[in-house]
């Protein structure tokens, strides 16, 4: 079988112009979406993402707030930071870019976040929401798999999905919100024993182990959908996702690639976090 390419710079796309259409509806009722991000330090890699924020969130039409702070930066003055922008009526959604330098206590930050602001889905409250299934803000990259599923007609219901990375951001997340739309989930991480066992079951596989090519095509189940959540770069320097993409896609029935598979979806739904927390506002 060769697989069906699940495009996410295109479902992003479509996406993104629906979100487009409700930021102006909400501008000419007087409400700018406004997103604020704070960048701590100057790790590349978080330059990047912090950089394609903003950019998205002025094509779309919203206001976007950047905020430098150095490496060395104070607990106590990024904490301030966050409490002033909690108060800030132009802000809607606040976003901290992980990770923090060694120093400062990432639960403390996240925590401090106003949960009504929480755009990310990282406060615990937004936390417990998604765990018992209330309406909230769902951590993006876990929301925009569900949406690259739902955008491709794959049922959830009943399947077996098996997420191989336990990380808050990801791998636990969207195990829960897959459980949430009736599938029966197993989780794999490092300590797990014999990792094919569990991932030759999978109609639906995730991977989100931050190791480029760690799932090869005899990890797979001929025929099941198989999602990549890695960003990688190999040896040449090249960007590469968890999954042996050549050798899964002549296997699997729907494959992610990267890029332009679930890193689209990511900022896609930070957008939509941001936009359906302005709408909150007004109510
Ligand atoms: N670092 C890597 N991914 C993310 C994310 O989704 N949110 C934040 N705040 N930091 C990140």
């Amino acid at each position: 079988m060769t697989a069906q390419i699940i495009n996410g710079k295109e479902i992003a796309a479509k996406k993104k112009v629906e979100i487009a259409e409700h930021v102006a509806t909400l501008k000419s009722q007087g409400v700018t979406p406004g997103l604020a991000v704070i960048l701590v330090g100057s790790n590349h890699a978080s330059r990047t993402y912090v950089t394609n924020k903003e950019k998205t969130c002025k094509d779309l039409g919203m206001y976007s707030l950047l905020i430098e702070m150095p490496e060395e930066v104070s607990e106590e003055d990024l904490l301030a930071k966050i409490e002033e922008l909690n108060g800030d009526p132009a802000i809607h959604g606040i976003l901290v870019q992980l990770p923090l330098p060694k120093h400062i206590d990432e639960r403390k930050v996240i925590e401090t976040i106003s949960p009504v602001k929480d755009v990310d889905g990282f406060h615990p409250i937004n936390i417990g929401r998604m765990m018992t299934g209330q309406n909230t803000f769902l951590p993006c990259t876990p929301y925009g798999i569900m949406v690259l599923l739902e955008e491709t007609g794959i049922s959830i219901a009943g399947k077996n999905v098996v997420v191989v990375g336990r990380s808050n951001i990801v791998g636990k997340p969207v195990g829960q919100l897959f459980l949430n739309q009736h599938a029966t989930v197993t989780y794999c991480h490092s300590r797990t024993k014999d990792l094919k066992l569990h991932t030759k079951q999978a109609d639906i596989l995730v991977a989100a182990v931050g190791i480029p090519n760690f799932i090869k095509a005899d990890h797979v189940k001929e025929g099941a959908v198989v999602i990549d959540v890695g960003i990688n770069r190999n040896e040449d320097g090249k960007l590469c996702g968890d999954v042996a993409f050549d050798e899964v896609s002549e296997k699997a029935g729907y494959i992610t690639p990267v890029p332009k598979g679930v890193g689209p979806m990511t900022i896609t739904m930070l957008m939509y976090n941001t936009l359906k927390s302005a709408e909150q506002s007004l109510t």
